[in-house]
C-alpha cells in the first residue's frame, strides 16, 4: 500500500497572490514562499515588478512552448541567475549564452553523456559501498547532518568521475561549508536583478559570495593541475575532458566548476531529501529494503543494476518531484515574442516553475503526497515533470545524477534507515537550490 497519508512539508501559501512588498520581503529569505494558492493551478500568469515583468508558466504545453519551440528566444539565463552564480562558474556552461555556450555544450556534453555511463558509473559503486561502510561505523541512534553527508558523498563520486581521484574529507568538507555560505549571500544579487535595478547595485551583493567561491576555486584548481600534470591518459578526466584541454585555463576552470557544482550539490539535495521522506514513510522505506536486498544480497549496486531497482528509481524520481533542487528555471527574453497568445517584450522574463508545475493538482493526483509509486503504475504527463529541465539547455548531467542516486540509495537503503531527529523542523527552502534548511540533523537507524 503506498504511504498516501505522508504530506511531506511545504511553506503556507497565501490565499490571496502577496503584494510587491510581501512579495520581496519573501523572495529575500526563499523562492518558495512567494506563491499563493492559486499560482499552483494556473497555466500562464504575469507579474509586473517595478520595472520588468515576469511571466510564470505552470503547463506542459507552454513548457513545450518557451523552452522547447522558442528555445532560442529563451536561451539566456535570467540576469538574478547570472549574477548570483558569476563568482563561482564565471562564465561556465550552466550561466553562459549564444557562441560561448554553444561552444561549451559541444565540449562538456560528451563528458557525462548517457553513453558513458557504464565507464563513469564503477566510482559510483566504489563510493557507496564507503558510505556503506562510514555508516556502520556510525552507532544507532547517533546523529549526523544527512544533508552533509550527502553532500559530501556526491563530491567524492563527482570528484573521482571527473578528475581521477579522491577528494578526500577535508576538502569535500570546505566545499560543502563554502557552498552553504554562497548561497546564504546571494540574496540581495538576485533581489537586485529580479527588480530591474541596475547591474552595479544588483552585483554589488557579489563581494561576500566572492570570498565564499575562492575557498572552492583553491579546491578545484589543485585538482585541475594534479590532471594536468598527468601524462598517462587514462585518468578519466583526462580522457573526457580532451576537448576542454584546448581551453584557456579560465575556462577550463569555469568548467570544472560548473561541473563539479552542478554535479553534486543537485544529487546531494536529492538524497538527503529522499532520507527524509523514507524516514516518514515506513511503507515505502520497506519496500525500498526488500527490493535492495533482494536484487543486491549484500554488495554495493552497480550499473548493470539500475534496471532491476525500479522502486529506488521511482523513489528519486518522486523526490524529484516534490522537492525539485532547481526549482525555478529562469530565463531572459532575447527578443518580443508571443507565448500562449500574450505578448512577450525583449527583456522579460520568463520563469518555468517545477516547484509549482510539480504539484498543479490539475496534472498529479494528490499533489502534496510522498507516492513513489505513480512512477511505477504510469508515466507523467510530457513536459509536467522536467527536474532536468527540458529542451537545448537539459541537465548535461541527468543520467549520471539518477545512476548515481539508485546507486548510492539502493546500497545504502539494505541495512540503514536515518529517522528525523526529533522535535527538528524541516523547511524546504530555495536560494539557488532548493534544500531542507542548512542541515538536516537525523538518527542513524538499521533498515
Ligand atoms: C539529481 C541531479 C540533478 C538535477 C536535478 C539537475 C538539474 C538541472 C537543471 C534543472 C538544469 C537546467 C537549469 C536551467 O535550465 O535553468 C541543469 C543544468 C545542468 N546540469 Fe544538472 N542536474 C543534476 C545533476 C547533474 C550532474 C550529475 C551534472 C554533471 C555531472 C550536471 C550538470 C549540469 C550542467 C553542465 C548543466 C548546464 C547545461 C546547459 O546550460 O547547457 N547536473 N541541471
Amino acid at each position: 500500500m503506498p504511504d498516501t497519508h505522508f504530506i511531506p512539508p511545504y511553506p503556507p501559501r497565501h490565499s490571496q497572490p502577496l503584494g510587491l512588498i510581501g512579495s520581496i520581503r519573501k523572495f529575500r529569505g526563499s523562492m518558495l514562499d512567494i506563491w499563493s494558492e492559486r499560482a499552483f493551478s494556473a497555466d500562464f500568469f504575469s507579474s509586473r515588478v517595478l520595472r520588468r515583468t515576469v511571466f510564470i508558466v505552470n503547463s506542459p504545453e507552454i513548457v513545450r512552448e518557451t523552452l522547447v519551440e522558442q528555445a532560442a528566444i529563451f536561451e539566456r539565463k535570467s540576469p538574478q541567475m547570472r549574477f548570483a552564480l558569476e563568482p563561482l562558474l564565471g562564465d561556465g556552461l550552466f550561466v553562459s549564452d549564444g557562441e560561448t555556450w554553444r561552444a561549451r555544450r559541444r565540449a562538456v556534453a560528451p563528458v557525462t553523456h548517457a553513453s558513458r555511463m557504464a565507464e563513469l558509473a564503477p566510482v559510483m559503486t566504489e563510493v557507496a559501498a564507503e558510505w556503506h561502510a562510514r555508516w556502520s561505523a556510525i552507532p544507532a541512534g547517533a546523529e549526523f547532518d544527512a544533508l552533509e553527508e550527502m553532500a559530501e558523498m556526491t563530491a567524492e563520486v563527482i570528484c573521482r568521475a571527473l578528475f581521477g581521484r579522491t577528494l578526500g574529507g577535508d576538502a569535500a568538507s570546505r566545499v560543502v561549508h563554502a557552498f552553504t555560505a554562497y548561497q546564504a549571500h546571494i540574496g540581495q544579487t538576485a533581489l537586485g536583478a529580479m527588480l530591474g535595478l541596475p547591474e552595479w547595485i544588483s552585483r554589488l551583493g557579489n563581494a561576500a559570495s566572492t570570498r565564499e567561491a575562492k575557498r572552492i576555486h583553491v579546491v578545484l584548481d589543485d585538482l585541475i593541475a594534479d590532471v594536468l600534470r598527468k601524462t598517462d591518459g587514462d585518468a578519466s578526466l583526462v580522457r573526457a575532458l580532451t576537448a576542454l584541454q584546448a581551453m584557456e585555463p579560465w575556462a577550463l576552470r569555469n568548467e570544472a566548476a560548473t561541473l563539479f557544482m552542478a554535479g553534486h550539490e543537485t544529487t546531494a539535495n536529492t538524497m538527503a531529501w529522499a532520507w527524509f521522506l523514507l524516514s516518514n514513510s515506513p511503507a515505502a522505506a520497506a519496500r525500498l529494503r526488500d527490493e535492495s536486498r533482494a536484487v543486491l544480497a549484500g554488495r554495493a549496486a552497480t550499473h548493470d543494476d539500475v534496471p532491476n531497482l525500479p522502486y529506488a528509481r521511482a523513489v528519486i524520481e518522486e523526490t524529484l518531484r516534490l522537492y525539485p533542487p532547481v526549482p525555478v528555471l529562469a530565463r531572459e527574453a532575447l527578443a518580443d515574442t508571443v507565448v500562449a497568445g500574450k505578448t512577450v517584450p525583449r527583456g522579460s522574463l520568463l520563469l518555468v516553475v517545477p516547484w509549482l508545475l510539480h504539484r498543479n493538482p490539475l496534472l498529479w493526483e494528490n499533489p502534496d503526497h510522498f507516492i513513489p509509486e505513480r512512477f511505477i503504475d504510469g508515466q507523467p504527463i510530457r513536459y509536467s515533470y522536467v527536474p532536468f529541465s527540458i529542451g537545448p539547455r537539459v541537465c548535461t548531467g541527468q543520467q549520471f545524477g539518477l545512476v548515481e542516486s539508485v546507486i548510492c540509495l539502493a546500497t545504502l537503503a539494505q541495512d540503514f534507515l536515518p529517522m528525523m531527529k526529533p522535535g527538528h523542523d524541516v523547511q524546504p527552502v530555495s536560494r539557488l537550490t532548493l534544500r531542507p534548511g542548512a542541515h538536516l540533523p537525523m538518527l542513524m537507524g538499521r533498515a
